[in-house]
């Protein structure tokens, strides 16, 4: 199965579980899902797993491609930490904290992912290594702000969803899907590349969403 098939699949999959309504957009699991393609991502944080609609995408494609990707995520919520054992296909190999601050120090990641908020958010940069991608989910205009402060050097991209959100799912089907903030923290010439083009591609997709309405 390519990586689009799986994202969508996994879409499905917590568009039907209870407690769904703040899960990850089908564009944005496509999305991150391109991104550890793209970056041969081996090790991820994700702050904020809720109920675990972006954790098991990612352990399925890594199930279906023989990848072993190294799993930090943090939760606090009651609700998610009972949710996630049973939503998650691979649960039992993420390293799971209630927030940033408890992950040890000088772990590092190839691919943070940003679903949730956390007051430790300053010590972000410290699981930075020189070429970390950020993925933000949706459109968190506060933590973009925040970001940029943190790494002054960083380039961001919108990326959006050049379709409408899927019949089911929690999301409105006549709304345009969801989206994310690309931050590449200390870019080298292949990000630069990567990132001019999820530009370019976000400024034909807006005009895009105007023509069709
Ligand atoms: C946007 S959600 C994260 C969603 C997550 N990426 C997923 O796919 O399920 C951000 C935060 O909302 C909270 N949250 C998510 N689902 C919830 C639920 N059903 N009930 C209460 N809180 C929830 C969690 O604390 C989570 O970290």
């Amino acid at each position: 199965m390519d990586y689009k098939t799986i994202a969508k699949a996994g879409y499905k999959k917590f568009a039907f579980v209870e407690g769904n309504q703040y899960i990850a957009s089908e564009y944005a699991l496509i999305k991150i899902l391109e991104l550890v393609k793209d970056f041969k991502v081996k090790s991820i944080l994700e702050v904020g797993l809720g109920i675990g609609s972006i954790s098991d995408t990612i352990f399925h494609y890594a199930r279906q491609n023989g990848l072993d990707i190294q799993y930090t995520g943090t939760e606090a919520n009651d609700y998610c930490l009972d949710a996630l054992p049973k939503n998650v296909v691979d649960y039992h190999k993420i390293e799971l904290y209630n927030e940033m601050s408890q992950i040890k120090q000088g772990s590092t990641f190839d691919l943070i992912i940003v679903d949730g908020s956390d007051d430790s958010f300053q010590k972000i940069a410290g699981y930075c290594k020189a070429d970390t991608v950020i993925f933000i989910e949706g459109y968190r205009g506060v933590q973009i702000v925040q970001f940029m402060k943190i790494f002054p050097n960083s380039l961001r991209a919108e990326t959006i969803s050049p379709s409408k959100n899927p019949a089911y799912g929690p999301f409105p089907a006549d709304r345009w899907g969801g989206g994310g903030q690309l931050i590449f923290t200390n870019p080298g010439l292949y990000q630069k590349w990567y990132w001019l083009i999820e530009k370019g591609n976000s400024f034909i997709k807006n005009r895009m969403r105007k023509f069709k309405g």
